[in-house]
């Protein structure tokens, strides 16, 4: 599993065998889509305001191995989860705050990104007639809060789903698909970079996305830009480093909150400019505007937009470090975006904090941050190969010190090394 190619052939050839077990059906049928997890080193909490990040896919994730199932049935087990959920085609998919609660299915709440995903095609007119019978996995011994596992999770049934009804979907169109999924049928008001990063991303590239213009680029680091298909000799891994802390991402984790707060600096920012007519995002305010005015903000809100304009810095710093083969600069833009997520986005809490202090002290770490959205989950850095695992002994010796209940509660690792990933894909 920790090799940098994942999956590999034995987890397929497992996969295939489950679901010809399920199905009745042969293994060579079984499709499997993989949809990996996604980091994103700079460009925090600034994609919902249609700011630009920056981030990429590791060799972990999710697989969902499955066939068509020949009616408008679909039937999906879990590799992790109990129950299995079975739901029709036909029957229309409704947001959950939409649902009474005879028709929640709590029992198999880990379903509801299936009948997300159906929501999000039927809402776009996609008659899908082919339901699916298959199994989802997530990468082992992996707690994946932080890494965008629920895009992952939405993401491998879009593309199972379209696979089965030989949908021609652009990666443009799942974007949207899967932001309806995440903002219309689980009511998050996040951004886009998780999706994003998930279906664009390309071994060993950043991937660049402008969230306003929705425009991206894959930027390559010096030792791709000839053979773009060459494999890496990486002077860098990949560190996830787990707090305990294992709540998915809702609607009350404080997400939505920090939106609203962010959106209240851009209405008094575009007020003072005469531009109220715009939209009330910061990505509307320019740089001038926001230098003019920042002084009328309140506190909360000087705070939010200080955050999301000195990341939108950082992102175009980063672009030039990343391209450039400068992993030094690229790693103190990481930590400086953490610093700042914490003091002026505020949405780190104390052990992800303390997880972050640890990482920065650690031997070979260019940077850190929390990642994704810093209420619960992991800590990224990005580490010197050749020191990755002394940083890895380091961290697993300190972060009991300092949060002792929450790291004896851990079964699952603690500290986890990875590779850079692809996008996602079905085989
Ligand atoms: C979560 C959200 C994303 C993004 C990140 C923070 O992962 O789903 O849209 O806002 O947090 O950068």
């Amino acid at each position: 599993m920790d090799s940098m190619h994942w999956p590999s052939e034995s987890e397929l050839d497992v996969i295939r065998e489950r679901v010809a077990e399920i199905s009745g059906r042969e293994a060579k049928e079984v499709r499997v889509v993989i949809s990996p997890y996604r980091i994103c080193p700079l460009g925090a909490h600034i994609d919902h305001q249609g700011g630009t990040v920056l981030a990429m896919t590791v060799n972990k994730g999710i697989l969902l191995g499955f066939v068509p199932s020949h009616d408008s049935q679909v039937l999906i087990t879990s590799g992790q989860f109990k129950g299995e959920v079975r739901f029709s085609l036909d029957e229309v998919q409704l947001p959950r705050y939409k649902r009474s609660s005879s028709n929640f299915h709590e029992e198999c709440s880990w379903g509801n990104y299936a009948r997300g995903a159906l929501y999000a095609l039927q809402k776009r007119n996609n008659h899908l007639k082919q339901g699916i019978t298959g199994i989802i996995y997530g990468t082992d011994g992996l707690d994946s809060s932080g890494l965008s596992s629920s895009a992952a999770v939405g993401i491998a049934y879009l593309l199972a789903f379209e696979s089965a009804n030989n949908l021609t979907v652009t990666p443009s169109e799942n974007i949207e698909y899967d932001r309806l999924i995440e903002n219309e049928y689980l009511g998050l008001r996040n951004g886009i970079l998780d999706q994003s990063a998930i279906l664009l991303s390309a071994y060993g590239c950043l991937t660049y996305m402008d969230c306003k213009t929705k425009v991206h680029k894959l930027i390559r680091p010096p030792e791709l830009k000839e053979d773009p298909t060459k494999e890496m000799k990486n002077k860098f891994k990949i560190l996830l480093a787990f707090s305990g802390l294992k709540q998915a991402l809702t609607t009350n984790s404080g997400y939505n909150n920090r939106v609203e707060e962010c959106q209240e600096a851009a209405r008094v920012l575009l007020k003072a400019t005469g531009n109220d007519g715009a939209e009330p995002i910061l990505s509307s305010v320019k740089l001038e505007d926001y230098e003019k005015h920042k002084l009328e903000l309140e506190v909360t809100h000087a705070k939010r937009a200080k955050h999301y304009f000195s990341e939108n810095e950082r992102v175009i710093k980063g672009v030039e470090a990343w391209a450039s083969g400068n992993m030094e600069e690229f790693g103190k833009l990481i930590s400086a975006s953490g610093l700042s997520s914490i003091e002026n986005y505020e949405c780190g809490c104390e052990p992800l904090i303390h997880l972050y202090e640890i990482l920065l002290k650690a031997p070979g770490v260019y940077g850190a941050r929390f990642s994704g959205a810093g209420f619960r989950g992991c800590c990224i850095a990005f580490v010197d190969a050749d020191k990755a695992l002394e940083a890895e002994f380091y961290i697993k010796n300190e972060y009991p010190k300092f949060q002792p209940e929450l790291a004896s509660q851990m079964n699952a690792e603690t500290v986890l090394i990875c590779d850079a990933g692809d996008c996602a894909r079905v085989i």
